[in-house]
């Protein structure tokens, strides 16, 4: 079976301070989008040990600390890189678009 890419627009990229991230609700998706000097990472908002948003954590080059218990990920590839975390995160794909950050999720 062959899986059909949709691309979804989340905001524009200036709504993201360097170094920080922002939760955007699209849809069913509710999603952490980074910005680390320029380029942007997008994961799901919440944490996967727990309640915790992801947006409201602190970043630090590319990992995101939940303020809930710590945990850590790796925004990049979603790598659980510190506990109680041990399930990895959602990463999305980000698309390149001049003025907006842009995914590609896959539509069931
Ligand atoms: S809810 Fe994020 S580390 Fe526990």
């Amino acid at each position: 079976m062959t899986q059909t890419l949709t691309t979804l627009k989340l905001c524009e990229k200036s709504e993201v301070p360097e170094g920080e991230a922002i939760k955007v609700e699209n849809g069913d998706l509710v999603l952490a989008v980074y910005n680390v000097e320029g380029l942007f990472y997008v994961t799901d908002d919440l944490c996967t040990h727990g309640p915790g948003s992801l947006a409201e954590g602190f970043l630090d080059g590319y990992v995101i600390e939940c303020d809930f218990h710590g945990g850590c990920f790796d925004i990049r590839n979603g790598e659980v890189v510190a506990p109680p975390c041990m399930i990895p995160l959602r990463t999305y794909e980000v698309r390149p678009d001049d003025t907006h950050v842009v995914i590609a999720v896959s539509k069931d």
